[in-house]
């Protein structure tokens, strides 16, 4: 066995490599600038220190968009240079971020050791390829991303970094073939385990879920099902569980094989991106799709995020989340043994809030991020959560999970037509949701994004929004000057949280303006937009008579968004008359 040798390569810091909420995420172009990567991952490296290196075992891998193959033997050379004793990669470098999360915390190598971390090369739902994006961000131990206090020490690394390890000699290995290829290092063995990329997932999603149950379903004549990857990781997956262990059809699959540039589409299932689905589910503008799927779902890049559709029905990631909540004791084997808590994020709307009142569970509303799950979920505190945007899991792992989302509704389907699958008419997605609404209330909800719009004006308006709160009698006036059909405020404030586990304060987490009927006007600047600012607007409201859950939503919300838009001066703060996405 040849022995590689360490190189130590002199570096210069580049701008700009802090890592977001979900790592580092820039334009291939930026990454591929030599040293780019290399800095990052040594600063990850020196981050994490040495006892946390030598000897670690580490999982590298990602959504396979452009640019992942040459990272990945790239973080190998480094990786092997730094001392780290074995790295584990899905074959052609492709894992989910939750199959990560799950091999973190599941799987045991050849040689029984677990890993303690993970490189996930991914920019979530950004598109992929030569010109776009790019990313890269650290999981820990328990298979959740890297807190604030390693990204900090990450970044802060990145702006003194003079040098990093590399085995430059190393070769490259081939990730296209399942095995093991072990080099020898001056400190002795190094080892890389190409594997599989499902079975770790497909076992641990086999030991939550029923699957005959689901099985049953799929196989009913009564009951059809389609499924959009749009040409992200989640295609790795849906061919495996889908398709070979649940009997669906081949054909119900839709962009289901892995691109490097996903098809150049925009890998995020929503109802504007997600168009050959919606489309297909009879919710297109042009609508000429005759019998829509009973069910129809999407993930994006790296299958953490899910669409839940039926026939021509949109279900609201809030409502989703909620309705898991409500179902998923008698629907899913995982919980039959009751939920610990349940969480959402402050924007998401309240519909889990009531759920959790009426099954008297632990109930916590977190800052947006998945991090603030994780603790709790560390702490035994929180089953199931999910986030407006898009994103629901639970504690089977630290991440947000699309398939899982998908099973699990999949499960409460089942469930509820245990009795009924040879009957003339399934308990379809919109009988469900309509039960949720008629036996818990309705939570109106939508969604107005200003992308791009100036930084500093983006700025004024939440700071005007903050000086108006110090009045809640002068905010009355103005609203009732502007619709007198809306309630009262009786509260309203900038959201703060302090982290039940670790005692730790985030502030500035988004205004709320919260409504005597129980509804909230909720104003927030993104963390994740690439240019300017992005502000995003929440507008729930809440309906209890039973004679009013059927509307439609916009048109049950006009009143509040005019107010809204008003009360904020929207156009006035950011020249825009309307946003660049309702949702
Ligand atoms: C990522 C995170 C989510 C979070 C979302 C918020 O997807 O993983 O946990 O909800 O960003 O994005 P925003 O642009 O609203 O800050
Ligand atoms: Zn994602």
């Amino acid at each position: 066995m040849a022995i590689f040798k360490v190189s130590r390569v002199e570096t210069t810091p580049f701008d700009g490599q802090k890592p977001g909420t979900s790592g580092l995420r820039k334009k291939v172009k930026v990454f591929k600038q030599p040293h780019y990567l290399e800095n990052f991952v040594q600063s990850t490296f020196n981050a994490l220190g040495a006892d946390k290196v030598r000897g670690a075992t580490l999982v590298v891998s990602g959504d396979g968009r452009y640019y992942s193959k040459d990272a990945i033997q790239i973080i190998i050379k480094m990786a092997a240079a730094n001392g780290v004793r074995c790295i584990w990669v899905g074959q052609n470098g492709l894992l989910s971020t939750p199959a990560v999360s799950a091999v973190i915390r599941e799987r045991i190598g050849h040689d029984g050791s677990k890993a303690s971390g993970a490189f996930i090369l991914t920019a979530s739902h950004n598109p992929g390829g030569p010109h776009e994006d790019f990313g890269i961000k650290y999981n820990m131990e328990n298979g959740g991303p890297a807190p604030e206090g390693i990204t900090d020490s990450i970044y802060s690394n990145t702006t003194t970094i003079k040098e990093y390890l590399i085995a430059e000699d190393l070769l490259d290995v081939d990730i296209s073939q399942i095995g093991l290829t072990s080099f020898g290092g001056p400190e002795g063995k190094f080892d890389v385990d190409v594997f599989d990329s499902a079975s770790d997932y497909v076992k641990l999603m086999k030991s939550i879920f029923d699957f005959q149950s689901i099985k049953n379903l799929l196989s009913s004549p009564k009951f059809s099902f389609c499924y959009d990857a749009l040409h992200g990781v989640a295609g790795a997956y849906a061919k495996r569980i889908f398709v070979e262990e649940l009997g669906a059809q081949e054909n119900s699959l839709l962009n289901c094989v892995p691109k490097e540039d996903f098809g150049g589409g925009h890998p995020d299932p929503n109802l504007t991106y997600a168009k050959e689905l919606v489309d297909r589910m009879g919710l297109g503008k042009t609508n000429t799709e005759q019998d829509p799927p009973e069910f129809g779902a999407a993930a994006d890049g790296d299958a953490d995020r899910n669409m839940v559709l039926g026939k021509r029905f949109f279900v609201t990631p809030s409502d989703s989340v909620a309705i898991i909540a409500a179902n998923a004791v008698q629907s899913i084997p995982y919980f039959s043994g009751g939920l610990k808590g349940v969480a959402r994020s402050m924007p998401t709307s309240a519909a889990l809030d009531v759920v959790a009142k009426n099954l008297n569970l632990k109930f916590f509303e977190v800052p947006t991020g998945w991090k603030f799950f994780g603790n709790l979920m560390d702490a035994g505190m929180c089953s199931v959560c999910g986030e407006e945007s898009f994103g629901t899991g639970s504690d089977h792992i630290r991440e947000k999970d699309g398939i899982w989302a998908v099973l699990a509704w999949l499960s409460i389907i089942a469930y509820k037509n245990k009795d009924n699958l040879e009957g003339d008419k399934l308990v379809s997605v919109e009988d469900i949701v309509r039960q949720h609404w008629a036996k818990y209330g309705r939570h109106y909800y939508t969604r107005y994004d200003y992308e791009n719009v100036d930084a500093g004006g983006a700025k004024e308006l939440m700071a005007y929004l903050v000086k108006l709160q110090s009045s809640l009698s002068e905010v009355n006036n103005i609203i009732k000057g502007i619709r007198s059909d809306v309630s009262n405020v009786v509260n309203a404030d900038e959201f703060e949280y302090k982290d039940p586990v670790d005692g730790s304060i985030s502030k500035h987490q988004g205004i709320r303006y919260l409504f005597e009927d129980g509804s909230r006007l909720v104003f927030r600047l993104s963390g994740t937009g690439s240019e300017g600012a992005t502000i995003r607007l929440y507008i729930e409201q809440y309906e209890k008579d039973q004679s009013k859950i059927g509307r439609d939503s916009q048109d049950a919300l006009a009143p509040l968004v005019e107010v809204a838009l008003k009360l904020s001066k929207m156009q006035e703060f950011t020249g825009r008359s309307a946003p660049t996405v309702i949702t």
